[in-house]
């Protein structure tokens, strides 16, 4: 669905919530934020890793210095090194200037290294290096540089499983380990749902000029129960989404995306493992129908496939009926 697809976020600095969760994070977080501590922020996709990183720049006696993000997924292994160190001129074919990294840029400020655990593995002693010596060399340079750097990092993988395949170093872990917080997914934390969807109202609202749309209990209600797996990046797409195609609308619960109308039962998104896949297609389509009152028709519409096909995959299933 629309909201759990990754795209350039527009960073929103104010984190929002009630929860208690993450009013425990958030405590937690200012009692660390002025040592120079680095601290590691895991969590699923979309939780809210990245503000939560900003924030705890904005509440450390950096903030008035600049806070630098750098993904390591989304860099080449080989452009890594200059991007992270710099360059001097000529360092390699086509480089005509000077370019100062991502280390230097961030010297008096904050270094956040988004998805630490994609850190290639012939740049990690470099990494630790500098980490240990706050000293660096411009890639094709000679002169050690000093920089200053607060670094928090951020993985959606466990890193000690990296380190136990042989994918992440050890040293490297042990000295970015400093202090771990979880940002917890938003299915754990329902009571920021209402405060979040609010904020994105009144922000997209806003930012686009366009009436809000109205969002009734029985709206609310199936927002409050979703599972959220894009978490907090997926209401905010909903968000705006709805503010867009139904500005100004009283909406319905059926104005919501096909799969959030649907009631998963709660049994079929906690299957045991040792499910073979045709087990699990087969209770997916039993799901499927018995959502759909046992209607052959309406469920073959909603999982793309034609009638004969889902008596085909499933001839015995309970309660079927012919339907329109
Ligand atoms: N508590 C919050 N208050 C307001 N906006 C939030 C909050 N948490 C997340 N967001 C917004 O949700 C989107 C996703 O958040 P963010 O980029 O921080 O997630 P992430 O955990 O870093 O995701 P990924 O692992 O995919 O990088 C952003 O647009 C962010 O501004
Ligand atoms: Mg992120």
């Amino acid at each position: 669905m629309a909201g759990s697809r990754k795209r350039q976020d527009v960073v929103l600095f104010e984190p929002v919530f009630t929860s208690k969760a993450m009013k425990r994070l958030d405590a937690s977080i200012q009692k660390v934020a002025e040592k120079d501590v680095t601290i590691t922020l895991l969590g699923e996709s979309g939780t809210g890793k990245d503000i939560m990183a900003r924030r705890c720049h904005e509440l450390s006696h950096r903030r008035a210095g600049p806070f630098v993000p750098i993904n390591c997924a989304a860099i080449p292994e080989q452009l890594f090194e200059s991007e992270l160190f710099g360059r001097e001129r000529g360092a390699f074919t086509g480089s005509t200037e000077r370019a100062i990294g991502k280390i230097e840029a961030a010297s008096g400020g904050t270094l956040f290294l988004d998805e630490i655990g994609e850190l290639p593995l012939s740049l990690q002693p470099k990494l630790l290096r500098f980490l240990e010596s706050h000293r660096f060399m411009r890639l094709g340079g000679t002169a050690k540089l000093a920089a200053d750097v607060r670094l928090i990092c951020a993985t959606l993988k466990s890193l000690p499983e990296e380190v136990a395949a042989g994918r992440f170093r050890a040293d490297l872990y042990y000295r970015i380990q400093g202090i771990t917080f979880t940002v917890p997914p938003l299915r754990e934390r329902p009571a920021d749902i209402e405060p979040l969807l609010d904020y994105f109202v009144r922000h997209c609202t806003a930012q686009h000029g366009v009436a809000a749309p109205t969002f009734p209990k029985a709206v609310r209600a199936r927002l409050a129960t979703w599972r959220w797996p894009g978490n907090v990046r997926e209401l905010r797409n909903l968000v705006e989404q709805l503010c867009l195609l139904e500005s100004g609308k009283r909406l319905q619960p059926t104005d919501l995306p096909p799969v959030m109308r649907s009631r998963v039962p709660d049994a079929l998104l906690e299957l045991p493992l040792s499910l073979t896949l045709a087990e699990v297609t087969e209770r997916y389509i039993d799901a499927v129908l018995s959502s759909e009152m046992g209607n052959r028709a309406r469920a073959a519409r909603r999982l793309h496939v034609s009638a004969r096909t889902l008596v085909r995959r499933r001839p015995t299933a309970a309660g079927v009926v012919k339907g329109p």
